[in-house]
């Protein structure tokens, strides 16, 4: 079974990208063959700097195995190292009719706004269907807003597949559906484009003074709160042990509680939680050699696969 993600380097993780996913693509690794990988070619869609955008899936890999993706266990790569993978693009563009790709949610959003789109954001899901296609992946954990592509995925392959024969293993989703959305410092869900990130890899300095100014209501204190309701709960039970979110619960139904020491409790366990994930990033930061190599050997080992997946699409459709 073949566990397949890819993460676009868009900037910095925040807390919504890594409850929302990271954490549980580092769980599954233990549990299938697992390929993850830096998804910088559709990151060009939007980063448009060369310099950010090579730093970014640098930073983007040291984060994962920071976070504790391990390359004994899982392969890691940059997708622009499987030139493979645009090869198949290719052969799957050609089946894969407009109206499916309008219907996309990134493009039409787009076209909503008024904002011009190019072809790279219109074929978007065509270069993730090649990616998921391209190592015979079977599950694919995706947030629920790339679940739309998935679906656009197995359309392509079952209309590759009905045309030239059984060619692709047929993908599902394995959707990450976190209890709730991860909020951020205004409440709304937590999103780069909304500004109201908190950084995983953040200096706990800087991160509790915006911790200190996320936004809450007015209510007194003594007046007793459900904690479920309230986002700077939220947020704490995202990083609190079990025994400080029960008492944290507990004062918040008694009342009689500031939402100021909330924040100054939220602070303290953001950082006692990502301690050891920031001291690994220090370490693995040192050694840009290291990273290089892990880069390479999962970019040897996806190759590989890719190069046989292609081959076959290739001789299935009169190419070779
Ligand atoms: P952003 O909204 O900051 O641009 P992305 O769209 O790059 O974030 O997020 C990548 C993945 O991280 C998403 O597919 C989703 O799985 C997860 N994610 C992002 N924000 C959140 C959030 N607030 N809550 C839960 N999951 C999130
Ligand atoms: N489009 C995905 C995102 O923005 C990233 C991605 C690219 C991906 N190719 C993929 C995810 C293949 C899963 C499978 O989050």
């Amino acid at each position: 079974m073949r566990v397949l993600s890819g993460i676009q380097p868009t900037g910095r993780f925040h807390w919504g990208n890594y409850f929302g996913a990271i954490r549980q693509y580092i769980q599954l690794q233990t549990e299938d063959a697992a390929f993850y990988f830096i998804a910088n070619l559709h990151a060009l869609t939007t980063v448009r700097d060369p310099q950010v955008l090579r730093q970014n899936t640098q930073e983007a890999a040291i984060d994962l195995l920071a976070l504790g993706l391990d390359p004994d266990h899982a392969v890691l790569f940059a997708q622009s190292d499987v030139p493979e993978v645009c090869e198949l693009t290719w052969l799957l563009m050609t089946g894969t009719p407009l109206g499916l790709l309008e219907r996309c949610h990134a493009y039409k959003d787009k076209k909503a706004r008024g904002l011009p789109a190019d072809a790279g954001l219109f074929t978007y899901p065509v270069l993730m269907a090649a990616d998921i296609l391209a190592y015979d992946s079977d599950t694919v954990p995706v947030g629920e807003d790339q679940g739309q592509h998935i679906e656009v995925c197995r359309d392509i392959a079952a209309s590759f597949n009905h045309h030239f024969g059984e060619v692709f293993v047929m993908p599902r989703a394995k959707i990450l559906h976190t209890a709730a959305k991860v909020p951020g410092t205004d409440g709304e869900k937590m999103s780069k484009s909304y500004h109201n990130t908190l950084e995983v890899f953040e200096d706990p300095r800087a991160q509790r003074k915006k911790i200190m100014r996320i936004k809450t209501d007015s209510r007194p204190v003594d007046q007793p709160k459900d904690p479920d309701t309230d986002h700077l709960y939220q947020l704490f039970s995202l990083v609190g042990t079990d025994q400080q979110k029960e008492e944290l619960a507990e004062s918040y139904r008694r009342g009689g509680f500031g939402y100021g020491d909330v924040k100054k409790l939220l602070a303290d366990a953001a950082e006692a939680y990502f301690q050891p994930s920031r001291q690994r990033r220090e370490q693995l930061a040192a050694e840009p050699d290291r990273i290089h190599q892990i880069l390479g050997d999962g970019a040897a080992t996806a190759r590989k696969k890719a190069a046989e997946v292609l081959r076959r699409a290739q001789q299935a459709c009169g190419i070779r």
